[in-house]
């Protein structure tokens, strides 16, 4: 059984997911790294970034949709470190193309939803299932879970409708788990991030660089994924320990309703 706890990140090969693994490494979490393949730039460069931080990196390949790999992948992070602490559901994807919803297709939508919404959620499923397990296994031990969702999960785009409800979707998810799981000890936060500067958002970076300059977003920048980094680092870190099921809104005040 590892001594120090354990963070499984899904989509951190970059982006949000990689600045998660980086700050929970930080925190002294040992990291299992989850995305398509272990053999990517981002995998490689993510190594040393933990390493150097005094933590372990095991890097794991899962299509997270394919909820039939997850059982595998949940054995053989708990064989290499006996624990899972902290669970982080980052992985995510927009639409391929940007469509109206009155065209949007089926095929979009499913791909949308089994990696943003049914991939995450039976993920969670197996691993809050181990942790119910190893609290009756580890002393002092304090897991939790992340759902990384969207401002999409109650803004509508109306070009990208399978990603807002999947988002949407998402969101709830959190909710179920953290009413189910608060019996069993196990905490549950939404992590609803604005406009982040990503490989996600590049392609509409122009838009964007216009529309925050206009005042879209209230502190007038685009999100680093950092900012997110730090809001989970502070959620593992336990100064949410009274607060299961809450959301955080990271988005340069995109929350405020302004007239
Ligand atoms: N950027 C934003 O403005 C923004 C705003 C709100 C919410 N979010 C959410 O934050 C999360 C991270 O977004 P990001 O901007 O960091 O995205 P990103 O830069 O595109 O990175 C996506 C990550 O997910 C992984 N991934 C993609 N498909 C996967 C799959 N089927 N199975 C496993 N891993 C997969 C990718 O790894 P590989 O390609 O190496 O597999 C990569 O590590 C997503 O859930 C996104 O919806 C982002």
């Amino acid at each position: 059984m590892n001594d120090k706890p354990v963070a499984v990140i899904t989509g951190a090969s970059r982006g949000i997911g990689k600045s998660v693994a980086i700050a929970l490494a930080t925190e002294g979490y040992d990291i299992a790294a989850i995305a398509r393949s272990v053999d990517s730039e981002g995998m490689e460069n993510l190594c040393p970034e933990v390493e150097k931080r005094g933590a372990q990196f095991f890097p794991v390949g899962l299509d997270i949709s394919c909820t039939s790999c997850q059982k595998e992948v949940v054995s053989n992070i708990l064989e290499r470190y006996g624990r899972i602490d902290v669970l982080v559901n980052n992985a995510g994807v927009t639409p391929l193309q940007r469509e109206d919803v009155l065209d949007m297709t089926e095929e979009s939508y499913e791909r949308v939803m089994n990696i943003n919404l049914k991939g995450p959620v039976f993920f969670a499923q197996k691993i809050a299932r181990e942790m119910i397990w190893l609290r009756q296994q580890i002393a002092d031990y304090k897991p939790v879970m992340v759902f990384m969702t969207s401002v999409s999960s109650v803004r509508s785009s109306t070009n990208r409708a399978e990603y807002c409800i999947s988002k949407s979707g998402l969101s709830m998810a959190s909710t179920v788990f953290a009413d189910r799981l608060s019996r069993e000890g196990i905490l549950v936060f939404e992590v609803r991030p604005g406009i982040i500067k990503t490989d996600m958002t590049a392609k509409i970076k122009d838009k964007y660089d216009k529309l925050i300059n206009e005042g879209l977003v209230p502190q007038k920048r685009w999100g680093l994924p950092d900012d997110i980094g730090k809001a989970v680092a502070s959620i593992s870190r336990g100064d949410w320990n009274f607060s299961t099921g809450m959301v955080f809104e990271i988005s340069g005040g995109l929350n405020i309703h302004k007239l």
